[in-house]
């Protein structure tokens, strides 16, 4: 039984394993209407909360879809209806709900928030999102780009926009995987600085993208940004809009990530989301198989 965190916190070899698992079990439903429960039944007679202190529309439902379709029951419970950490302490409600299911997968604000669930619950507690990461996310990303351009190991992955939580995960999984990540964006929104070493930085997004296999981008306004910082967030990052010029900068190999929602013809043109570059809608799917395979993973099933 154990937690996912955060992909620097989880060693590359079970990482690897994690991608694997969920690569078999992606092929084994191949065809299949989404509602078959799949062959092997892993989470039968297994409780899992979901518990959104943020809007989300792809976490929801492929963490749903994905416990049904292992033949477990979920419980989705918004933050606001809960006690947590108004009417109650995290570590309590942690150890509340650990009596209750056997696995909690939480979006939140706070990192703190998911540290201090984790460490008071008695069940495995999986990172669906903070302010300052998206481990699930990432690991539908690398499964994604594996599936088609072959092992990320060595490749070029070019962050084009704002350091933010996706970001870190990237970092992340660039060191656990070995790829090499780079970041161009205005100094103003550099990443976290705990994760420098991970990656390098060049500000001319055009010189950045350079022979790059794998053009990223993410929302100029995350949902913990303050409405207030909109106007002045995307006058800064215009100049790293991924549009035709960038991607034609990067290669024609060169593929086209976000994990969405998407600003169409923000942070990035439709021409270019919908274009031949763009694996968006294979990433989003990938998120299902991914977490499958972590919640297993988490659960030793
Ligand atoms: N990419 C992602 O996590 O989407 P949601 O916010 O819709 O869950
Ligand atoms: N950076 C975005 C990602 C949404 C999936 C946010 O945190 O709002």
């Amino acid at each position: 039984m154990q937690s996912f965190l955060d992909i620097d916190k989880t060693d590359p070899a079970q990482l690897r394993a994690i991608l694997d698992s969920a690569r078999a079990m992606k092929d084994a439903r191949a065809g299949k209407p989404k509602g078959t429960p799949d062959d092997d039944q892993p989470l039968a007679g297994h409780m899992v909360a979901l518990i959104f202190e943020k809007p989300s529309t792809r976490t929801r439902v492929s963490f749903d879809v994905g416990v049904r379709q292992m033949g477990g029951q979920t419980m989705v419970l918004s933050g606001s209806e809960m006690q947590l950490g108004h009417g109650e302490t995290i570590a309590d409600t942690a150890r509340v709900l650990s009596r209750y299911v056997d696995l909690i997968m939480i979006r939140t604000f706070e990192e703190q928030t998911l540290l201090e669930m984790a460490e008071h619950a008695t069940v495995p507690v999986i990172n669906g999102l903070t302010n300052a990461s998206h481990p699930c996310q990432i690991m539908a990303d690398v499964m994604t780009f594996e599936e088609h351009r072959g092992p990320i190991a060595g490749r070029k992955v070019v962050w084009s926009g704002d350091g933010n939580n996706v970001f870190a995960s990237f970092a992340h999984a660039a060191k656990q995987f070995g790829f090499d990540l780079t970041f161009t964006g205005p100094e103003t929104l550099d990443p976290d600085r705990r994760l420098d070493g991970l990656y390098r930085t060049e500000r001319d997004p055009a010189k950045a993208v350079t022979g790059a296999d794998l053009v990223v981008t993410d929302t100029w306004v995350s949902m913990h940004d303050p409405q207030s910082a909109r106007e002045r967030r995307h006058n800064q990052l215009r100049p790293y809009q991924v549009n035709r010029q960038l991607m034609a900068q990067a290669g024609t190999g060169a593929l086209f990530m976000h994990c969405l929602p998407a600003h169409r013809d923000d942070e990035v043109t439709s021409e270019v989301m919908d274009g031949p570059a763009s694996v968006i809608w294979d990433e989003a799917e990938n998120r299902l198989h991914a977490q499958k395979a972590i919640m297993r993973w988490c659960l030793g099933a």
